[in-house]
């Protein structure tokens, strides 16, 4: 394969990874559309990419109890793992603020971690711009499902 031709492949394969974020980012703004908010009015959409390229949607859904609404991330997860999914490569979310990119509250990036640490997030804005962070950045030195197989001291006679 000459030079030439390894450049371009290796440009049509970046013009493709970009094409597959604006369309995840896409995606979460639709989702967005179906956000359940009556009482925050504050509209969230998330758009969750697995190993396989499935992709699973999800918007937060509020409760007249207040603490038992739901965000956008965590209905997109929920719905990925509930059918069978584990595996992710990214997540993009949206919301309605213009100067603003939407970023995830503490629990979801704690939500997020669940199933790993170095997988993508991507921030957005209503326009389509967004920016690219890793879990890891949005929640580092984090607690995860490895940390509970490490070694203890002994505390039979304590529990
Ligand atoms: N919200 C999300 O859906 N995701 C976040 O990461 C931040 C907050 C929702 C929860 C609530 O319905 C509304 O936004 C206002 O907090």
């Amino acid at each position: 394969m000459g030079d030439q031709q390894m450049r371009s492949e290796r440009i049509n394969g970046l013009n493709e990874h970009l094409s597959g974020i604006k369309e995840l980012i896409w995606k979460s703004l639709e989702a967005r559309k179906f956000a359940y908010c009556p009482y925050s009015k504050f509209r969230v959409g998330a758009a969750l990419l697995t190993h396989d390229g499935t992709v699973f949607t999800g918007c937060n859904v509020e409760n007249a109890c207040f603490c038992l609404g739901i965000c956008a991330e965590k209905t997109a997860i929920s719905k990925a793992v509930s059918h069978g999914y584990r595996d992710f490569k990214a997540i993009a979310i949206a919301s309605d603020m213009c100067e603003q990119f939407v970023s995830p509250c503490g629990g979801c990036r704690q939500f997020m971690r669940e199933f790993g640490a170095n997988w993508d997030v991507y921030l957005s804005k209503p326009d389509g711009s967004y920016v690219e962070m890793t879990v890891e950045e949005l929640l580092p030195a984090s607690f995860g499902p490895e940390d509970l197989k490490m070694k203890k001291v002994n505390i039979r006679n304590e529990v």
